[in-house]
């Protein structure tokens, strides 16, 4: 029997969940309210608001999952990419747990751990697979030949997609983190009352930045017609803006299947959460014959059961680290 124990704390969210021998008993996860006020996260916050967090965060996935902390057979901890400040509390956290009790250390990259979430439960899709990985700080097209063998194929040049939402939401006077406003708004909307520009990259790169741009101006022109425009339209805006990102984000992961061949297609990352992204991706599946992967909500944003997932299976590999290991901001696929 392999128990293991994941943590995640690469952002504003502390998780700790449990997997004994690849199937998740427990996924606990302690959100940070505090950055809200501050329209995102803010980094030092963040890392404190960890360290508040960390220890009943963990005890509480040992309990839910009806085990003893001496029962842990390895701590799997993501290393990055992140906020540097976030990921010395959780890797600090695994590493005086494992050398404490003697069991081995994994560490985990945050972004594989994304794709790796479709592991936890079935339907799981075959290698080779493409994965649309759409979170607040990244966006790329994977290509995932194994569990660790991974391609990049495509990435944002500027924003990734959650930014792009949030940074909308800020536009348009939603709270942080806009994502889910949007959606909810967007759910309500009608998607082609306004005509947002898709921009032009070659290749597989994806680029929100002038879509954000382009936004800005466009509720400035129509504020100035109307001082109440955003309160009498936010529907459709909402709307016309999820529709534009859903259709940059979904034409590129088309390009990818025509240029590798691919047809088992997932996504991955807080965005995969939106509904416009998931019906326009079974949409679009249905139409050219691919097999879809769309994750559970509870395993779309930051969770440690794909932390501890990923770290099940190098445990199977024997991958670990030794106690010098350090967090590092910035990591590859
Ligand atoms: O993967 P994640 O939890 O954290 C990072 O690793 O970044 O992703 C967070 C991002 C935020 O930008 C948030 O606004 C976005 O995911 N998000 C959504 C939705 N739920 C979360 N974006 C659009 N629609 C949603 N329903
Ligand atoms: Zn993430």
């Amino acid at each position: 029997m392999a128990v293991i124990l994941g943590i995640e704390s690469s952002c504003d969210e502390t998780s700790a969940a449990i997997c004994i021998d690849g199937e998740i008993k427990s996924n606990i996860i302690a959100g940070q309210a505090i950055h809200a006020k501050y329209g995102g996260v803010v980094p030092e916050l963040a890392s404190r608001a960890h360290q508040l967090h960390i220890i009943p965060t963990v005890d509480e996935a040992i309990q839910q999952a009806k085990i003893h902390k001496n029962d842990v057979d390895a701590v799997a901890f993501t290393r990055g990419p992140g906020l540097l400040g976030s990921l010395l509390v959780g890797t600090s956290f695994a590493k005086s747990f494992a050398l404490a009790r003697q069991i081995p250390l994994i560490e985990v990259n945050h972004m594989q751990a994304h794709i790796l979430a479709h592991f936890i439960e079935e339907p799981k899709p075959s290698f080779p697979f493409l994965c649309l990985t759409v979170s607040g700080g990244h966006t790329q097209i994977v290509l995932v030949k194994n569990y660790f063998e991974m391609e990049l194929l495509g990435q944002t040049l500027d924003d990734a997609a959650g930014e792009a939402f949030d940074k909308t939401a800020k536009i348009l006077n939603l709270p942080y983190p806009g994502g889910p406003l949007i959606d909810k708004y967007a759910q309500e909307g009608n998607p082609d009352a306004y005509k947002l520009p898709e921009p032009q990259i070659s290749g597989l790169n994806f680029s929100f930045s002038g879509l954000k741009t382009a936004i800005l101006y466009m509720v400035q022109a129509e504020e100035k017609k109307n001082s109440n425009f955003l309160m009498e339209n936010i529907t459709d805006v909402c709307a016309s803006v999820q529709q534009r990102i859903v259709s940059i984000l979904l034409n590129k992961l088309k390009k990818a299947t025509k240029q590798t061949g691919v047809r088992d297609i997932a996504i991955a990352g807080g965005v995969s959460a939106n509904s416009g992204l998931r019906q326009g991706l079974l949409a679009m599946g249905k139409q050219h014959h691919w097999n879809v992967f769309i994750p559970k909500f509870e395993y779309c944003t930051d969770n440690a059961a794909m932390i501890a997932i990923a770290g099940y299976h190098k445990y199977l590999r024997k991958e670990f680290v030794g106690q010098d290991i350090a967090p590092l901001a910035r990591m590859h696929v």
